[in-house]
């Protein structure tokens, strides 16, 4: 059976599309059964309805607690059967008890060359520090921020005559062609993880 995946986003959601044309394509062989977004003007939503994934919108205001939002969150994953867990630009921290309870189910992506530049503004961080090269990280998420143990890393060059813009689209690029490709080494069990070294077998 296949291996069902819920990708979370709160923005745009160009990695989302890049994932859902993996899916059509079968370089990822999984089935793309959820998004959740905590975001109701996330360009994601749109993207997701268009491909007839199914929408979870969890809204933090809506909780009084974050326990309580992951809780919700949680219920979607467990209907949805969810084997794993992609976060594309999800712009939130999980507490240590969802992270303990998805145990490598968790992956993310960023776009910086980890441990370089976390956080949530990593290319113009990268642009406005004068680094020469900064580029992608897949990760496993664990309990800290940008932190986990790393899956697939790709250098991209930073030109003189580069912009922020120009660097962004350069980043999103290399992004939309790593992420599905780890999701696809997850999705065939290709990933053993010991202590923070990850290896492709
Ligand atoms: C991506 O560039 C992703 O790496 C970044 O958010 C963007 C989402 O774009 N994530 C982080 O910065 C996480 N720290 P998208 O909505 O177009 O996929």
């Amino acid at each position: 059976m296949n291996k069902r995946i819920a990708v979370f986003a709160s923005g745009r959601g160009s990695n989302l599309s890049a994932i859902i044309e993996a899916v059509k394509n079968k370089k990822i062989r999984a089935d793309l059964s959820l998004l959740v977004s905590d975001n109701p003007q996330a360009g994601a939503i749109e993207k997701a309805k268009a491909a007839g994934v199914r929408v979870a919108l969890v809204e933090r205001k809506d909780f009084g607690s974050k326990e309580d939002f992951e809780k919700k969150i949680i219920e979607h994953l467990e209907e949805n059967k969810i084997d794993l867990i992609v976060l594309a630009g999800f712009m939130r921290m999980f507490s240590p008890a969802l992270v303990e309870r998805f145990k490598f189910m968790i992956i993310n992506i960023h776009p910086a060359l980890l441990p370089s530049f976390k956080g949530s503004h990593a290319i113009k961080d990268a642009f406005d520090y004068g680094a020469k090269v900064t580029g992608v990280t897949v990760h496993f998420v664990d309990e800290l921020m940008d932190h986990g143990p790393i899956i697939l890393q790709e250098a991209v060059a930073v030109a003189e005559t580069d912009t922020p813009e120009t660097l962004e689209e350069k980043i999103h690029k290399v992004e939309h062609r790593l992420y599905p490709e780890a999701i696809e080494l997850f999705v065939e069990g290709r990933l053993k993880v010991e202590g923070r070294k990850v290896s492709i077998r």
